[in-house]
């Protein structure tokens, strides 16, 4: 594997520390796992489950999980497990071992500059706290700080400081040090006027030292204590200050002993001070941005569930629509996204000091589950009561459904959205072969909304048969086909099956002529293939058995939906009657 490093630590190194690594024995460093034949299993640490359907072969050193589908080599896994970028799991790994990293100068020249920036930020923010203490207007803030509740203990694990009045008390702490006052003018601690003189950014003000995942400093907020504007100064933007990135509470909710499993999303600093101090871990604030995928994709390395909280008014709700907009796109099986809307003037600051702890993680538990706020929000934007509003309502929820990544999740937000509108879940993602289908009488009053459909359930499945085609056998893959099933890219997949099952030794590479040959369009078909080129081979006939298992399943809805149709209009036979009868036992059996 070459990872993120962009081939920086050398791939010889990366081979040659996997190859000394043993997966089994990095794995159970972590979770407890059991001997099952030739590979390992347990339950799955990257998503919730009961029975396990995470393995490790110790013969392919891969990890899989048939549930979630995380899988990877030992590297992959310290990244996810222990949230590490690729080169803090390389070194881990290599520390294992004893070995030591190759270090590209490069890399080396960068980390050097993080780590002096930091430390002229890391010293400033000791500076700060300590003109908390000490400094001869500290009253000012202590005043300032308790009439806001904060107690002196929250104010120090968060390191609040103290910025007093005065142009140059930071400038004259650092007077002596060229260096250090080089960084803190590419940090915005302080500014160079005009005419070259140098002045503090910060003054009067209350300081919010601003903290990476591993507790370096990397830039300051910082509030007045009275009425003037603006409330919030923020250092600017630095190589490592990137608002778009950070989280204010990031460190400190990764701090604390319990695993972290909540995010709560809150928009002030001050927020995220009071929760912390009233026993609420976990809460992380923008820094006076609007929330990016980035800040989103952070927070999901560390965490499972996400939980907004916004304000009751106008702009919360702006807010927050744009939040699940974002957040569409990285709904993975086993993340959780929900909404609070505090009452209206409330924020999460004042209303866990009103109410208390409890309450508050009241709300976050009874949070709105994203897909309700997700349709609420559509129906009460458009209401259904007309088909053009319905049809209306259905093209815009489409297009953000989409986003989505494959899975129960994405099928079942298709068959909300058919429920609201009155359709089905094909209908309304469009698919035309399912338009042609089904009749227009037939459409609006449909009792039965159909089970998740994947889109891609013949493409995998074919994608899989063109890597492995020898699955066709070993798999009795001709058991399953004795229906008509109406899915995109069947037709592909019944052809290659047709072409297995009179000759099974076909290869990979005559397959694939022999779809050229026939004109099949294969774009569809290469997107499913890149995703099957990364399972483990060993892996891979589960994932057939589970595909076909999709495609026998949407077969049987598509008979048994035929057969509701008919029975509308008029009177089913006794082996018509019977055949239902089984379809919906079988649809009970699975669910
Ligand atoms: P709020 O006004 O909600 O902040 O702004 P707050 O934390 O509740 O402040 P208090 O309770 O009045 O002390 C939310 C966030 O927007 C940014 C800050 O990051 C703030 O925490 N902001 C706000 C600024 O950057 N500048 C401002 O002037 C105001
Ligand atoms: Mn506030």
């Amino acid at each position: 594997m070459s990872g993120p490093s962009g081939g920086r630590i050398p791939d010889s190194f990366i081979e040659a520390l996997l190859a000394k690594t043993d997966i089994v024995s990095v794995i159970q460093e972590s979770i407890k796992l059991k001997k099952n034949g030739a590979n390992y299993s347990a339950c799955c640490p990257f998503h919730h489950e009961k029975t396990p359907s995470f393995t490790v072969s110790q013969t392919k050193q891969f990890y899989h999980c048939f549930g979630c589908s995380a899988h990877g080599d030992a590297i992959r896994f310290l990244m996810d497990y222990q949230s590490l970028s690729f080169v803090d799991a390389v070194e881990q790994l290599a520390a294992r071992l004893g070995m030591s990293v190759p270090k590209d100068p490069v890399l080396v020249a960068k980390a050097q500059v993080k780590q002096s920036t930091t430390s002229v930020l890391k010293r400033s923010a000791d500076f700060y706290a300590d003109l908390l203490k000490n400094h001869i207007d500290a009253k000012l803030a202590h005043d300032y700080l308790k009439k806001r509740g904060l107690t002196g203990q929250v104010a120090k694990a968060f390191q609040l400081g103290f910025a007093p009045k005065g142009w140059d008390n930071l400038l004259s702490h650092f007077s002596k040090e060229a260096d250090a006052l080089k960084v803190l003018e590419e940090t915005g601690l302080i500014i160079r006027h005009k005419e070259g003189r140098l002045y503090d950014r910060f003054r009067e003000r209350i300081m919010f030292p601003i903290r990476d995942r591993k507790g370096d400093v990397i830039g300051f907020g910082a509030r007045v204590m009275d009425k003037s504007q603006p409330k919030y100064l923020n250092s600017p933007e630095s190589p490592i200050f990137q608002k778009s990135h950070c989280l204010y509470g990031i460190y400190e909710a990764l701090k604390t002993k319990q695993k972290w499993q909540t995010a709560i999303v809150v928009e002030g600093y001050m927020d995220v001070v009071a929760l912390s101090q009233m026993g609420v871990h976990g809460a992380v604030a923008t820094l006076g941005t609007a929330i990016t995928s980035h800040h989103l994709t952070t927070l999901f390395h560390l965490v499972d569930e996400i939980v907004f909280c916004f304000d009751g008014d106008k702009a919360g709700m702006g807010a927050a629509w744009k939040a699940l907009q974002l957040v569409l796109g990285l709904l993975q099986e086993g993340r959780k996204v929900s909404f609070v809307f505090l009452p209206q003037g409330e924020d999460p600051d004042s209303y866990v000091r009103q109410q208390g702890k409890e309450a508050f993680l009241g709300l976050v538990k009874n949070g709105t589950p994203l897909s309700e706020y997700f349709f609420a929000t559509l129906s009460e934007k458009i209401k259904p009561n007309s088909v053009d509003s319905r049809a209306h309502l259905a093209s815009i929820a489409r297009p953000l459904i989409e986003t989505i990544p494959p899975g129960i999740f994405k099928e079942m937000m298709y068959e909300q959205l058919a429920n609201i509108v009155s359709s089905t879940p094909q209908v309304v993602r469009g698919e035309k072969a399912f338009r042609s289908y089904y009749s227009p009488k037939g459409q609006t009053k449909l009792k039965v909304a159909p089970p998740p459909q994947p889109m891609e359930t013949a493409y995998i499945a074919s994608a899989l048969l063109l890597r492995e085609p020898n699955l066709y056998t070993s798999a009795n893959t001709q058991a399953t086909f004795n229906q008509e099933i109406k899915a995109p890219g069947m037709e592909l997949f019944y052809f290659l099956c047709t072409l297995l099952s009179s000759d099974p030794l076909l290869s990979s590479l005559q397959l694939r002529q022999k779809l050229l040959e026939n004109n099949f369009d294969v774009n569809r078909l290469k997107e499913c293939e890149n995703k099957v080129a990364i399972l483990p081979l060993d892996g891979l006939e589960a994932e057939f058995c589970g595909a076909l298992k999709r495609l026998e399943v949407i077969g049987r809805e598509q008979t048994m939906e035929k057969l509701i149709l008919k029975a509308k209009i008029s009177e089913l036979s006794e082996e018509e009657k019977k055949a239902l009868k089984e379809f919906l036992q079988f649809r009970e059996s699975i669910g």
